[in-house]
């Protein structure tokens, strides 16, 4: 029986592919699952939530709505709340904390809206719970409760991933700039390399040049292999009062028996996935996350310039990437030679308004670009290549005319995903 109503939050432009994502997970449709603005909403049980937790690759967190309503102000939200059996669902020696987002509310203070859900959630055990109630604990709560207000409504959800989902458990090394897990699997979705609604992937092979931390080629060998996303990390479920170990095991090991891991002793397939980057530290860190992702085996990643590199296959394949951003990254390669080598490491997607000029005056990422443009179009004919940037005038560096254009969100900063045919 499909008794909880779950909202699953993703980034903005990512809603469809979640939808989708969601589809193929869980086989729902119809009023079972409504694509929203942010987010998504399904109607499903216990092991719905927990199927979705562990593998979706797209939500930000799975939550459960517990209660939506109208209200006026925080007084309305302090008898929502408290009506709420918070009790069925955490004990008193547990910590909490309150969330609150708002989509055009009335209300002043959203710290106020916080604070008063948090006193009625707090009331509310000690009436019950003998004069015990909770505490609070904003760093690393057991439980996170969310409000989301919109003019005229209140949603509240209990979290039950806990550590947003994109954090998948494998990367403990990272550069300055990584990408978020998430926003990589949408790009692989956005790119049409991988199709969340059937869970299959192309069989042509995927290409990093800036591979970074490796996130890209991580995520997408572990859609080849079918590895669960969340497989290697812990949820919020796990310690709320109906948590059933015996229902979560077997999840567990439904999606084990659904992954490849590679036969003892067996030849390795032939690798289809690549990654490169100029910083050989970035390598290291691509590969010690491929090792604890469990997926190394499925990819073949190197050192080197991108403006150098020529292709990692013989057969034409697809380029996803999140270039260097800003105009000390192209130092690092041949771009940049005689320029200090250390420099690039500092640009990020993270600072689309730093200006293009580096300290001599140059504009090196304009160099960069064109350079590469040259290269794939001298080396990479049939690849088809897919950038996201937040540069508008990224196709003008390149002096290539994209043939598809995504828009998608990197938390706030506006990015496209632009798709480059090399001929
Ligand atoms: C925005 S980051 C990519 C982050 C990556 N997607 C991740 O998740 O960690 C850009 C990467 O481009 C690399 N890079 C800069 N110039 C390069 C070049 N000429 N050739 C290859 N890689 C380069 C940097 O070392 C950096 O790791």
């Amino acid at each position: 029986m499909n008794s909880l109503t779950l909202f699953l939050p993703c980034a903005s432009g990512v809603e469809g592919f979640l939808a989708d994502e969601v589809h193929g997970l869980t086989a729902l449709s119809g009023l079972d699952l409504l694509t929203l603005r942010g987010g998504v909403r399904v109607r499903g049980d216990w092991a719905c939530m927990l199927r979705l937790n562990l593998h979706s690759r797209l939500a930000q967190r799975v939550l459960i709505e517990l209660v939506q309503a109208p209200y006026r102000d925080e007084q309305d939200l302090y008898r929502l709340a408290g009506g709420v059996a918070w009790e069925d669902w955490f004990t008193p020696r547990q910590t909490f904390k309150v969330d609150v987002t708002a989509q055009a509310s009335g209300l002043r203070s959203l710290n106020f809206a916080a604070l008063r859900i948090k006193d009625a959630l707090a009331d509310r055990f000690r009436q019950r719970a003998g004069g015990v109630r909770p505490s609070v604990d904003t760093r690393a709560p057991d439980v996170r409760v969310h409000a989301h207000l919109t003019p005229e409504r209140v949603h509240l959800y209990i979290d039950t991933s806990g550590e947003p989902l994109f954090k998948r458990g494998w990367r403990h090394d990272k550069g300055d700039a990584p990408l978020k897990e998430t926003l990589a699997a949408a790009m692989l979705a956005a790119c049409g390399w991988w199709q969340p609604a059937t869970r299959r992937v192309l069989d042509v092979p995927l290409y990093d040049p800036c591979c970074g931390s490796g996130t890209i080629v991580i995520e997408a060998a572990q859609l080849l292999l079918g590895a669960p996303a969340g497989g290697l990390r812990r949820f919020a479920f796990e310690s709320l009062r109906p948590f059933d170990a015996a229902g979560w095991h077997a999840v567990k090991k439904q999606a084990a028996s659904g992954a490849q891991t590679p036969p003892k002793g067996a030849a390795t397939p032939a690798v289809r996935l690549f990654g490169s980057d100029v910083a050989h530290r970035m390598v290291d860190f691509a590969q010690r996350n491929a090792e604890r992702a469990g997926v190394a085996h499925a990819m073949q990643l190197r050192g080197g310039d991108a403006l150098q590199r020529q292709p990692p296959t013989p057969f034409p394949g697809v380029i996803v990437m999140n270039p260097p951003y800003g105009e000390r990254i192209a130092t690092a390669g041949v771009a940049g030679q005689g320029r200090g080598r250390e420099a690039f490491q500092s640009a990020t997607l993270s600072h689309p308004g730093r200006s293009r000029q580096n300290a001599s005056g140059s504009d090196t990422g304009d160099e960069f670009f064109a350079r590469l443009a040259t290269h794939w179009k001298t080396h990479y004919t049939g690849w088809s290549a897919w950038l996201l940037t937040p540069d508008a005038k990224l196709p003008a560096r390149l002096r290539l005319k994209e043939t598809r254009r995504v828009p998608l969100w990197n938390g706030p900063i506006e990015c496209r995903l632009l798709r480059f045919d090399i001929r």
